[in-house]
């Protein structure tokens, strides 16, 4: 049975005019756990607050045992049988485990005087009763983060809810403690409990849910009985994007070395450590290589490097055999090599200009009448782009700064990718765009390799790096640890194992 209804909740965020909720349902049944997965920023945590009165929705409605309710406060949705556990707990150090618990309902003496004896028997009494072992006596600041939780917990229950939402409970717990909290979980269930939990663990959704909800960008993309789904089915909702297994890729007949990059060494003064030690690797044409790595590994630099925009300290980078390293940019440039960089807005454009300028700005010689730019043809060559990349503006004459991400992103791909260059860069290719048009960005640069571009691709999405390359390199600490042919076997878990260092392809001495 329904317990809880939330219908079409908006939620934008003034400051950055972020759109954290797009219009939400959500439907809770009575007795049953219930997780909600999705990545950072999805929206969880938003949708949760509104629910439990911290946060208000612009437009929506919600809905106890069938009934509209508004819910202004915590305080207020306390009354309405609802708890929430948040990331952060909400505890006073010094205080005793007891006195946190009753804190704003204290039973009283006389309806005058804190009864001390009083307090600690109730709060006995639901701690056994829903086993959750706790000392009412206890100062906060001497507990574990498991035994805090806990006391968050029995604050919920002692304050009578039926409703109970913990925001990602599990993040801060090691393994005893999470089973002990499952426990815990399926016990209030039992008992008729409602119970919402935030993870990013999809274990944990098998453990320990009936029912799965899954967000993405701000919106609900799926809600299924947790039997009926295996992991692997909730990650791809999760993720949202074609997996490696849609992305439909011509096998690759590689043709002649594009770039090579030798034993690249970058050294900062002062610093030991170098930037980049010994990059060496060869991108041959019609080939897209991936480098995976967690960010601040160098990948950045590397690119840096390779565009000619930092020095390198010592090696090779050359295209087609023609050595390219220690030239600037825009000889790099007209050595056929483009550039998409992960700032859209402060690299990739310039937001004061129109679409039109963005477009033909490295390309201007070609539109050179005499002394003047053939402005109609610049618009004819512009209106076309805007076309075939779909990108959605009223004209070229409008400011780049009024695209959206998505638009703003097809612009750039527009400019970089004209005139077939020989070695393309792009760095976080879909970072912040929906999916339609992550979609078109991936089939744009599936086009670029079939017409026999050599492309390096640089993510911090790794589903993105396992579903575009024909090979990926993991960068950790400067180096390039690994390079794996991307072939049925690759798991993402072992890319991870080399991302993290974990292990490590090279032998140090
Ligand atoms: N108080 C806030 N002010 C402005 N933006 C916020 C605030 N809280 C969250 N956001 C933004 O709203 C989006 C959703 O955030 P959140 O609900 O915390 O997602 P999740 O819990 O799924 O990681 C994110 O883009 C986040 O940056
Ligand atoms: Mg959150």
């Amino acid at each position: 049975m329904s317990i809880i209804l939330m219908e079409g909740i908006v939620k934008t965020y003034q400051p950055n005019n972020v759109l954290a909720n797009a219009g939400i349902d959500l439907e809770l049944e009575e007795g049953k756990i219930h997780a909600i997965v999705g990545e950072n920023g999805a929206g969880k945590t938003t949708l949760m607050k509104i629910l439990y009165g911290e946060e208000q929705p612009d437009s929506g409605r919600i809905f106890i045992d069938n009934e509209k309710v508004n819910i202004p406060s915590p305080l207020v949705a306390n009354r309405l049988g609802l708890g929430m556990v948040h990331q952060e707990f909400q505890l006073f150090p010094s205080l005793t485990t007891a006195q946190n618990i009753v804190l704003g309902a204290e039973p009283r003496k006389g309806g005058l005087f804190y009864d001390n004896k009083k307090a600690d028997e109730i709060i006995k009494d639901i701690s056994v009763k829903y086993s959750l072992q706790i000392e009412p006596k206890a100062i906060i600041n001497r507990m574990t983060v498991g035994q805090k939780q806990r006391v968050e917990i029995l604050k919920m229950l002692y304050r009578g809810a039926r409703i109970l939402i913990l925001d990602e409970p599990t993040s801060v717990l090691v393994e005893q403690e999470i089973e002990a909290l499952f426990k815990t979980l399926k016990k209030l269930a039992d008992s008729g409990h409602t119970i919402v939990f935030i993870t990013h663990k999809l274990g944990e959704v098998k453990t320990v849910s009936d029912i799965v909800f899954i967000m993405k960008s701000g919106r609900m993309v799926a809600c299924r009985d947790t039997e009926s789904v295996t992991k692997e089915d909730i990650c791809s909702l999760m993720v949202g994007r074609r997996s490696e297994f849609f992305i439909s890729k011509s096998p690759i007949q590689p043709g002649k070395v594009v770039l090579t990059v030798n034993n690249l060494r970058i050294l900062e003064k002062g610093v030991k450590q170098p930037v980049l030690d010994a990059v060496t690797f060869q991108i041959r044409k019609g080939e897209i290589f991936g480098i995976a790595g967690v960010a601040g590994n160098g990948q950045a630099d590397l690119v840096e490097a390779l565009f000619g925009l930092r020095k390198i300290s010592s090696g090779e980078i050359s295209i087609s055999g023609k050595i390219i390293s220690g030239n600037n940019p825009k000889s790099i440039r007209a050595c056929g090599v483009a550039y998409v960089p992960a700032e859209r807005t402060a690299r990739g454009s310039a937001g004061q200009a129109c679409l039109w300028e963005n477009i033909v700005v490295s390309n201007t010689a070609r539109f050179k009448k005499r002394l003047f730019l053939d402005i109609p043809a610049i618009k004819l060559f512009c209106d076309d782009k805007v076309r075939s990349y779909a990108i959605k503006a009223e004209n070229t004459s409008m400011k780049a700064n009024t695209l959206s991400g998505g638009n703003l992103q097809k612009l750039v791909l527009s400019r970089e990718f004209d005139g077939y260059p020989e070695f393309l860069i792009i760095e976080e290719p879909t970072r912040g765009l929906d999916v339609k048009s992550a979609d078109f960005v991936y089939d744009r640069i599936l086009d670029m390799r079939e017409s026999g571009c050599a492309i390096l691709i640089i993510s911090s999405d790794l589903n993105e790096i396992i579903s575009l390359s024909d090979f990926i390199g993991v960068m950790y600490r400067g180096e390039i640890t690994i390079i794996f042919d991307n072939d049925q076997e690759l798991s993402s878990y072992e890319i991870g194992e080399y991302m993290m260092g974990v292990r490590t392809g090279k032998v140090k001495n």
